[in-house]
């Protein structure tokens, strides 16, 4: 048996290996408190399992989904863009419900990466970018995200003859993992840029939802131009904490929703119906609930910087996402201070060199633990001695 090369050149998911660690030290029966992985804590709002519940009884949704979703699903998609951002969108030709984001982040590469191509892929990022690139046989080019730009990449510093090479280029606000957040002018840039160069824009923005102190988030979709050129992925995953159901959606330009349609209708048979039915109930329902989580993350965050800050780790205070993106103290690499933590405190992050080269220097915790897990975490690192 001989396993392909791209196999064999890609290194194992981040998140694997991080999880694999976390396992062996409770199977060594340590308690470790986990602010390593992304996944909300508090389970899906109860009316939207209740309408899956009943769609689940209903013989209609037992057989195999169209790959492009229910058309209801379609539209309530396009209604939510319209009410939360003011983006009218064709739900026939520029809405595509996909199995979870990720799914689609990692699928859409082979619609535009040719063996050699290069993607455009910020420096920390979420880690598919780069995979999905290499998987279609291209080759990522990595755009610094530098904390004294505000974790914004600077196009300027882009050759030209590394853009006139590049197919696509991948933008994440609100960001993971530094939490920074980027505005229409910003994403006005990236659109003059593409057209520019002639490359399409992949925008990956499955934390607009997740906010602070009443700033709420820009989709790329709101730019004058964006649908020209772009794609926007968006999920029901961190908004209503339906990760476990996997269920999101790529909205935009029609081409680009089209060609991801023709990939995904050749290896997958769309997202079970019942899921379907709760993504609408999701975003037709009550959306008070989201209130709700943002005020009790927010209480975490400032709870969570706080007392890093008391103990001499330097964390930004993020006015989205729920991620807290700390610098490790001089003298130590990521991976060491991410050993050490785990080792005498029993506390999991992420090394910030997972995300990307310029991710070093960095660890990430995430604010998804129940508020108990917390505070005994929080009670660890406030008599840690570093
Ligand atoms: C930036 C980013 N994009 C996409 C995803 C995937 O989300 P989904 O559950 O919709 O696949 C995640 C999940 O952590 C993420 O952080």
């Amino acid at each position: 048996m001989q396993l392909a090369k791209r196999i064999k050149n890609l290194p194992p998911y981040l998140f694997v290996d991080i999880n694999r660690r976390i396992a062996e030290k409770r199977a060594m029966g340590e308690d470790i408190i986990s602010f390593a992985i992304g996944d909300p804590d508090i389970p899906t709002p109860t009316h939207i399992i209740e309408y899956m519940c009943q769609a689940a009884h209903d013989p209609v949704n037992h057989r195999y989904p169209e790959t492009n979703g229910l058309p209801e699903l379609r539209q309530t998609i396009a209604e939510w863009y319209e009410r939360r951002f003011g983006v009218i969108l064709d739900p026939d030709k520029e809405v595509l419900p996909l199995i979870g984001s990720k799914e689609g982040i990692g699928h859409i590469a082979l619609c535009f990466i040719e063996p050699g191509d290069l993607a455009l892929i910020p420096d920390p990022g979420y880690p598919v970018y780069s995979m999905s690139t290499i998987i279609a046989g291209g080759e990522p080019y990595y755009m610094p995200l530098k904390e004294e730009n505000n974790f914004l990449p600077d196009f300027n510093t882009i050759p030209d003859e590394i853009a006139s090479k590049a197919k696509l280029m991948w933008l994440n606000y609100p960001n993971n993992p530094t939490g920074a957040t980027a505005d229409v002018d910003f994403f006005k840039k990236a659109v003059q840029f593409t057209h520019k160069h002639e490359l399409a824009i992949c925008h990956d923005a499955p934390y607009t939802e997740v906010s602070f102190e009443g700033y709420k988030p820009p989709s790329f979709m709101q730019t004058p131009g964006a649908k020209e050129v772009g794609v926007e992925f968006h999920s029901f995953s961190k908004t209503y904490h339906m990760t476990g159901w996997r269920i999101g959606m790529a909205v935009g330009n029609a081409n680009m929703i089209n060609a991801l349609f023709r990939i995904k209708s050749n290896l997958d048979s769309g997202i079970p119906q019942a899921i379907q039915q709760a993504a609408i109930e999701a975003m037709r329902g009550s959306q008070d609930h989201i209130i709700e989580h943002n005020a009790i993350l927010q209480r975490r965050r400032d709870k969570l910087v706080a007392v890093l800050g008391k103990i001499g780790i330097e964390a930004r205070t993020p006015k989205a996402t729920f991620y807290i993106w700390a610098r490790v103290p001089k003298g130590y690499s990521s991976i060491d201070f991410t050993k050490k933590l785990i080792d005498e405190i029993g506390i999991a992050v992420t090394p910030g060199i997972g995300y990307g080269k310029e991710g070093e220097g960095y660890i990430r915790f995430s604010l998804t633990l129940t508020d108990a897990r917390l505070q005994e975490g929080i009670k660890r690192l406030s008599g840690w001695q570093i």
